[in-house]
């Protein structure tokens, strides 16, 4: 009976662990416990005095750029490594039934090949395109052979999370991904309909820069660039980062159209694309899929995971100092709508899905909605509604939003949208 007791004690202790972790960033559903907030103004500089020019702008954008990385991701290295080359390792010509052809390439971040590296895969329709195809950098969840069942795919060697389905499924053995595992989140990649639509993809499994867990940034990029000091990126940065070097690639390839690069991600890596697409001015078009907190939507809402809870599950994404706004997002000195308004003039597109309360459609909607300014500035339209929209009803022309019916995910209505965006370029 005596040695039951610490048992005890340690269950008691570990049932109130995850309970406390709920205590501090519970989510919030219900739209009457919005607080009231003043949302700090894109065009106003830090010492008080207004943005009135294009000029001005770009000033106030380096400012909100610093703001962003001090408080929010963490300063990012700037620029590519200058070992960094790149290794072509596979060629396809006939890819998805001859539509398509892919290529595989490692971008390694070092000289040699010891060092830190990035695999990318390189879908492009087989039709050759004047001018270069519009593509979608994308990073992806499971490693590039999840994304599509073909066994021409490489599987990652990278460390993969496992989740209870995955190994339950044995798509994951020991952090490896397995030959299970080809295909599972085909349903998120229309692969055939981008490719139809004389559209390329670049994607690469987001784990190669840095494995998605809370590890002191002892591997992937962190470990090239030496330990972040606390002021510098955590995750999202590192993945964004790695967005802006596949497109240092893309730029070599010679078959891209390079003023019609998009950056695109769901959920975490939705975040990324928003950090990637405002920090480099090279990707034509930024889309947000189901980004949620610390993405799209407006932190100071409140609603669905909040700042507290996402620095306490996910304490590497971000940078230390997000961790002072806990339960204190009205001191924030930026909300998400200026991490879109950093995208003006280009083409910002903002997804949400009616079921993923969790990401807070309506925050979503509303930093669109209050990114407008900027773009009206710049000479660009709003998103042009002043309330959001209903179900399945895209609006907008440069900020463009949609909610769609169903849960967080990726699917053929949001692809088609986005293709419609890239296309209209
Ligand atoms: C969690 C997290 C979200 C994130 C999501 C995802 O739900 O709380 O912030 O967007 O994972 O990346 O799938």
């Amino acid at each position: 009976m005596r040695s039951l007791i610490p048992l005890i004690a340690i269950s008691l202790l570990f049932s109130l662990l995850p309970l406390a972790a709920e205590e501090i960033a519970g989510p919030n559903y219900d739209e009457s416990k919005v607080p009231a907030y003043t949302l700090p103004d894109p065009l106003v500089f830090e010492d008080g005095k207004p943005v009135k020019s294009a000029e001005d702008w770009s000033k106030r954008r380096a400012e909100l750029l610093n703001l962003f990385a001090e408080h929010v991701y963490g300063k990012t290295p700037v620029g590519r490594p200058d070992d960094m080359w790149f290794e072509p390792r596979k060629k396809v010509d006939d890819f998805l039934g001859g539509k398509a052809t892919m290529e595989e390439i490692r971008i390694h971040f070092s000289a040699g090949d010891k060092g830190p590296f990035v695999d990318l895969l390189l879908v492009k329709p087989a039709k050759k395109k004047e001018g270069g195809f519009p593509t979608f950098v994308s990073p992806n969840f499971p490693g590039n052979q999840g994304i599509n069942a073909s066994p021409e795919i490489t599987i990652t060697q990278s460390w993969v999370r496992e989740t209870k389905d995955a190994v339950k499924e044995g798509m994951v053995v020991d952090h490896h991904a397995t030959e299970k595992s080809r295909g599972v989140q085909t349903s998120r990649w229309a692969l055939e309909k981008i490719v139809d639509q004389g559209v390329a993809v670049a994607t690469f499994y987001y784990g190669d820069l840095d494995p998605d867990f809370d590890d002191g940034f002892e591997n992937g990029i962190h470990a090239l660039y030496g330990k972040p000091a606390e002021n510098e990126w955590g995750a999202i940065g590192a993945w964004a980062w790695g967005c802006s070097r596949v497109l240092d690639y893309l730029e070599t390839d010679g078959s891209i159209d390079l003023k019609r690069v998009a950056v695109m991600g769901h959920s975490r890596l939705g975040k990324t694309a928003l950090w990637a697409g405002a920090q480099d001015e090279r990707f034509a078009m930024v889309v947000s899929n189901d980004s949620g907190c610390g993405g799209a939507a407006l932190s100071r809402r409140r609603f669905g995971e909040r700042v507290a809870r996402i620095n306490t599950s996910f304490p590497h994404w971000f940078v230390k100092n997000f961790r002072k706004y806990n339960e204190n997002e009205a001191a924030l000195p930026v909300d998400q709508h200026e991490l879109i308004a950093l995208i003006a003039p280009r083409l910002v597109y903002v997804a949400s899905a009616v079921e993923d309360e969790w990401a807070d459609p309506k925050g979503e909607f509303l930093s669109a909605l209050h990114a407008g300014p900027v773009y009206e500035l710049l000479g660009k339209k709003g998103v042009g509604v002043a309330e959001m929209p209903g179900l399945n009803t895209p609006v907008g022309e440069t900020v463009r939003y949609h909610i769609r019916s169903g849960k967080h995910d990726v699917t053929d209505y949001d692809w088609d949208q986005y293709l419609k965006a890239i296309l209209s370029l």
